[in-house]
């Protein structure tokens, strides 16, 4: 389902609250027609993590999954000047529509898109941080993998958030051991139980797992 099928309800706290400006809604109307699937946040997602990123003044935040840039253009705008969003990306036509759409919401220059597999780039990324957040939305055989590097690169204070984290209710199903499923799964118990963390999953459209790093 696409992300921006709301219902009205939702729809209301968007229009209030996460209205889209003329880039946002060219980019959603644009990945259709580029083959790139929608499964971008939606506008009031978007501006839950804008609202996540406020509480603790982030300045540097990590994207892991950039699809055409969609959550990546709201997490950029709530950063102050000269703040930082790095993003990790695998697929190159995905890579190319987020890079031509910050610019277009004029982010550029805080952005910096990482073409790759996700953990080939997180082995690399040491002397980037800490982090203030992180924000997992890449493939789901990985999530657990992608919170472990998290705990790892967000400072005390920082938060972490997960998209998918019901994977459309999947979790639920006893019979469902698929590998992606597993790892949300996984995901989704670190989040619960690791002692560094203090977690839990708001009901948005898929659930995102939000984890506030304890201080040391
Ligand atoms: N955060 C985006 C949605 C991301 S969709 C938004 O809300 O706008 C998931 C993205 O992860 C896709 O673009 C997919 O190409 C990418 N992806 C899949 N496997 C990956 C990997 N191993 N490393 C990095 N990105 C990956
Ligand atoms: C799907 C949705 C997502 O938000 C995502 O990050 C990956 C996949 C999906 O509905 O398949
Ligand atoms: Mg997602």
């Amino acid at each position: 389902m696409p992300s921006h099928d709301m219902n009205a309800l939702e729809q209301y706290t968007s229009d209030l609250f996460a209205p889209e400006d003329e880039v946002l809604r060219e980019l959603r109307a644009e990945m259709p027609r580029r083959n790139i699937p929608e499964i971008n946040v939606n506008s009031v997602e978007g501006r839950l993590l804008q609202f996540l990123l406020h509480t603790i003044d982030a300045r540097k935040a990590l994207e892991i999954g950039s699809l055409g840039g969609y959550s990546g253009i709201w997490i950029a705008r709530a950063l102050p000047a000269g703040g930082k969003l790095i993003t990790l990306e695998l697929n190159p036509h995905h890579a190319a529509t987020a890079r031509e759409f910050y610019a277009k919401a004029g982010v550029t220059d805080k952005v910096e898109l990482r073409e790759g597999a996700a953990l080939d780039s997180l082995a690399q990324i040491g002397p980037d941080a800490p982090f203030d957040f992180c924000f997992i939305d890449a493939d789901k055989p990985n999530q657990a993998a992608y919170l472990k590097h998290a705990l790892q690169l967000v400072r005390p204070g920082g938060i972490i958030a997960v998209d998918n984290s019901y994977r459309h209710g999947s979790i639920l199903d006893p019979t469902d051991h698929s590998p992606d499923v597993e790892s949300v799964r996984e995901c989704n118990r670190l989040m619960a139980s690791d002692p560094r963390l203090f977690s839990t999953i708001i009901t948005t459209n898929d659930g995102l797992a939000v984890g506030i790093v304890k201080p040391q």
